[in-house]
This record gives C-alpha cells, sequence and structure tokens, in this order.
C-alpha cells in the first residue's frame, strides 16, 4: 500500500522551540514578568498569534490591539535573528537518516507547520527541496488541532488522509493528525501524547526495525 509521510517542523525537524523560548521570553520581561520552559510548553504548535494572547494572559497584561501588533513584529525580529544562524548541524537525530530511508523507498513527504516561517527554517538547514509540497503558516486559516494544515498536505501529496503517517510533538498537533484519520507519530513524552497512535521519546527512535514495525 502506497502510504506518505506529513511532518511537523518545529521540535520534529529542528529544535526551533528554543529560540522561540527566548524571544518570548525576552518579551515578557519587558512586560514585568517572568516567562518560564513550562510557560513554553503551551505554546508549542500554537500560532504566533495565538502564543500572544496566551503570554499576555500568564501576566495578566492587557493591550491595544496595536500594541500587540508591535510586540508580535519584535518578537519575531528576535526569533529571526536565531533561525538565521540555524545550519544543517541543527536537524534533530535521525531525521536525515530517515528523509534518506523515504527517499530510497519512493515514499513522498510534506510539511505541515503552523509556521509562518517555516521555508526560511528549512533553507537554513539546508533541507527545503527535499519536501514534495509544503504546508505552512501562510497556508492555513484554522490552526491545529484543527486538521486543516494536514488534509492540505495529503491533498498536495495526491494521498488519501488514511494512508498519511503525521509526526508531530504537540499534543495540538497529534489531535489534528487524528482528526484528519491520519496515522499520527507522536515525539516526546508518552504520557502527554497518549492520543499517537505511536509514541517515540525523541527522533533518534526512527530506527529501521521501527519503520519496518509501523509500515503494515
Ligand atoms: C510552530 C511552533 C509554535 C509557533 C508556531 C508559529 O507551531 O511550535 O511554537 O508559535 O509554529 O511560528 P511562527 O514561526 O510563524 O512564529
Ligand atoms: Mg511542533
Amino acid at each position: 500500500k502506497e502510504i506518505a509521510f506529513i511532518f511537523d517542523l518545529d521540535g520534529v525537524i529542528v529544535d526551533t522551540a528554543k529560540y522561540h523560548f527566548l524571544a518570548w521570553r525576552n518579551l515578557a520581561q519587558s512586560l514585568g514578568f517572568e516567562f518560564t520552559e513550562e510557560h513554553n510548553e503551551l505554546l508549542k504548535g500554537v500560532s504566533r498569534v495565538r502564543s500572544l494572547e496566551i503570554l499576555l494572559n500568564i501576566g495578566n497584561v492587557t493591550i491595544s490591539d496595536e500594541e500587540k501588533e508591535t510586540l508580535l513584529i519584535a518578537k519575531n525580529t528576535e526569533y529571526l535573528g536565531y533561525v538565521n544562524k540555524m545550519t544543517s548541524d541543527e536537524i534533530l537525530p535521525g531525521i536525515n537518516n530517515l528523509l534518506n530511508y523515504l527517499d530510497d523507498n519512493n515514499i513522498k513527504y510534506a510539511l505541515g507547520s503552523a509556521s509562518k516561517n517555516a521555508p526560511l527554517i528549512l533553507e537554513k538547514v539546508g533541507l527545503l527541496n527535499r519536501f514534495t509540497a509544503l504546508v505552512d503558516g501562510n497556508d492555513v486559516s484554522k490552526a491545529k488541532p484543527d486538521p486543516e494544515v494536514f488534509l492540505i498536505g495529503a491533498k498536495k501529496l495526491n494521498m488519501k488522509p488514511e494512508n498519511c503517517i503525521v509526526v508531530e510533538d504537540a499534543i495540538a498537533g497529534v489531535e489534528a493528525a487524528n482528526a484528519a484519520n491520519m496515522v499520527s507519530i507522536g515525539i516526546g513524552d508518552a504520557e502527554f501524547l497518549n492520543e499517537a497512535t505511536h509514541v517515540l521519546k525523541d527522533t533518534s527512535g526512527f530506527t529501521a526495525e521501527f519503520l519496518k514495525k509501523i509500515m503494515n
């Protein structure tokens, strides 16, 4: 049976969560409150605009829409400063092997990310031209856990949703994959990601044995 993969970006292909964290933490500091790594967990898989809403809630800060716009630009400018320094060294363990395996076996793959910076990040780490299709934050109107991003991905790959395997580190992303009627591989803590079809502690778990197990 023909299958395809759809990859989330942040936390699956690269660890950009640490850069998002630095930028959000500085923004919180400028508003006079602390933003912790635990808080940052709440922003994984969440759009930029929604992330700011959550952060302002944490700090109990109310500001105008205009100020929000300014903060979003400042946050992204700082974030892009980190992204611009990224290299292929930052591709997470096991991902290069996995993509090579998929290429060797003529298995197509797409990107399904909430990030509007996804194309730039892929370019920085040298993976932009590897994907058959890209779906990012510029293409979707409904954020994960809505299945839209993955359904567009399946369409672009010309695949039925049930033949797509989604790789995700965020709970909202696993939920989106399930809602799309796709197989999901959760990357991270099995307790959090208990709705995923399969769970791997980290991306180094993409061994030949694991792939063989899930492919049939
Ligand atoms: C991913 C990340 C989120 C981030 C979102 C938007 O889903 O997990 O933490 O907020 O993308 O990213 P962007 O690059 O558009 O700000
Ligand atoms: Mg992610």
